[in-house]
């Protein structure tokens, strides 16, 4: 069994890395840490980074996933492999552009690619540089689609040991590997809800988010709202190239017994305690085609 230790970060791919950067830093809030010809790297708490934007197709390159040591990292490999997956060595050049001492990759359920990294970088001795002041606290989780989430739940509990916090019909799986509630979500294609997502400190700062957003003429997907299943309040928003971002505040933690739980999506409040609809109208690429 492979053991997480948290979230490290994710990799996106853009056709167009300024207009990433202007919209990150001035709409999302986050410290860019690093810009290179071909990447940007955003902060957003004791990580080096959160989000590495690279320049190239508009995609999810990858999800990365910390590990205790280098020690860890080599017992991954090993179980992975024979469990007959393919896993590549990062070598330093990965490495460096990651800020890590030692990464493994493999290709998970759904064709997502996954990065198992040691020793990267945190940054503790001085506070994020927040372009705005949005509240975030932590990069909070990550949403992987995979075609089957029954099978996806049962490669992440059965090689990761991620337990269930509960389900959405047959759409989606939250899933969690320390107390919060869910820091990986598995969706099917049909939701449409990869996003990376933030936590902030208040309802106060969704809220003020909210109107900050739509001041800025930032399409909303979502939100505000109230997710049954985690109790946090959320606001998703697109961003250039329909990368979704989440804030969210007052994730459920789990501590001692949990029994999963079902959620009926064809019910009006199974992803909105509130109620409140997907936003109709066009994404950020719709707008600006
Ligand atoms: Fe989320």
């Amino acid at each position: 069994m492979i053991t997480v230790d948290d979230l490290a970060y994710v990799r996106i791919g853009t056709q167009d890395l300024d207009t990433q950067i202007e919209f990150v830093q001035r709409i999302v809030g986050l410290e860019l840490m690093e810009r290179t010809e071909t990447t940007a790297h955003f902060r957003s708490d004791d990580r080096y980074q959160s989000v590495i934007f690279e320049q190239g197709e508009p995609r999810s390159l990858a999800s990365a996933f910390q590990l205790r040591d280098q020690a860890a990292l080599d017992a991954a490999a090993e179980h992975l492999r024979s469990q007959g997956l393919e896993v590549t060595a990062g070598t330093a050049e990965d490495c460096a552009l990651r800020h890590v001492r030692g990464m493994i990759s493999f290709v998970s359920p759904g064709n997502n690619v996954v990065e198992l990294v040691t020793g990267m970088t945190q940054v503790v001795s001085r506070p994020v540089r927040f372009t705005r002041p949005a509240g975030i606290t932590e990069f909070g989780h990550l949403g992987l689609e995979v075609p089957d989430v029954e099978a996806g739940q049962r490669f992440w509990s059965d090689n990761f040991g991620f337990l269930i916090s509960d389900w959405i019909g047959d759409r989606a799986c939250l899933m969690r590997f320390d107390p919060v509630h869910h820091k990986l979500a598995l969706f099917n294609e049909a939701t449409g809800l990869g996003h990376v997502n933030f936590q902030v400190g208040s309802f106060d700062d969704i809220m003020r988010s909210w109107n900050f957003l739509k001041k800025q003429g930032v399409k909303i997907q979502m939100g505000p709202g109230r997710h049954p299943q985690s109790t946090a309040i959320f606001l998703y928003f697109y961003g250039p190239e329909d990368v979704t971002w989440e804030y969210s505040f007052g994730v459920r933690e789990i501590h001692g017994e949990w029994t999963p739980r079902r959620f009926d999506p064809t019910l009006p409040d199974f992803i909105d305690m509130w109620q409140g609809a997907l936003t109709d109208g066009p994404t950020w690429s719709e707008d600006h085609a």
